[in-house]
């Protein structure tokens, strides 16, 4: 038996973390950005000397990897971004790091995980699930802005550059992460304010969770 689980999927700086963290603080559920999982096994790859395209060595980090390390600031730069990306296509990578997704995604009463694959393979049987998304321009800009407050010297057509990459290695390859589950639901965030994004968000939510609870009985 889980809780109430909710699945936020969806490409980079779509918006979808921002969605997540209100979805938890409403329902009062952990919420939990898998991303920072791929995040911090690139950055220790990294930081240990390591080459990025090493399945064996990013597995090995995967497998010990300690949740603290999710709060390291350095998991958040647009190069901890870059590796994430790089090692988040080796399939033993994602295997380690399935478990502890799957076990916070059946905490009790409920709990919110973002990512690319929760929806369908992390936890495809969550009873509320949203695919967030915006162009790749409003992604990038978004992204952009987050990003000058680190570094002041970054420009827009990088970011947009790097979005661009980043989409393809989510979704170039038939066992690539990022795929809309057939039962989520399709919010498309490109002209809405975060208020509104999350208003959105909350009604699919709620919608859901009225199915889930009838099911219950
Ligand atoms: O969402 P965020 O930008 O932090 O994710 C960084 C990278 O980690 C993504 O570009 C993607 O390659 C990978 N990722 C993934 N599966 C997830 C979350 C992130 O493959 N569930």
């Amino acid at each position: 038996m889980s809780g109430f689980t909710i699945a936020v999927d969806g490409p980079a700086a779509s918006g979808k973390g921002t969605i997540a963290v209100k979805l938890g603080a409403l329902y009062g559920y952990p919420v939990l950005d898998s991303g920072l999982l791929y995040r911090a096994v690139g950055v220790r790859l990294l930081e240990s000397g390591g080459d990025l395209s090493d399945e064996v060595a990013a597995t090995a980090v995967a497998r010990t990897l300690d949740p603290a390390e999710l709060e390291r600031p350095e998991v958040r730069t647009r190069a901890a971004g870059e590796a994430a990306s790089r090692v988040a296509i080796f399939t033993p990578v994602r295997q380690v790091l399935r478990e502890f997704q799957i076990a916070f995604a059946r905490r009790e009463p409920g709990a919110v995980v973002d990512g690319r694959d929760i929806g369908t393979v992390i936890a495809p049987w969550a009873p509320a699930k949203v695919f967030v998304t915006a162009s790749t321009e409003v992604r990038a800009e978004r992204r952009w802005k987050q990003l000058l407050l680190q570094d002041e010297t970054i420009s827009f057509d990088d970011i947009l550059a790097d979005i661009r990459v980043r989409d393809h290695r989510d979704t170039a390859r038939a066992d690539s992460p990022m795929a809309m589950a057939s039962d989520a639901v399709l919010l498309d965030t490109s002209e809405m304010t975060i208020d509104g994004a999350f208003d959105a968000a909350r009604r699919i939510v709620e919608t859901a969770r009225a199915r889930w609870e009838q099911s219950l009985g």
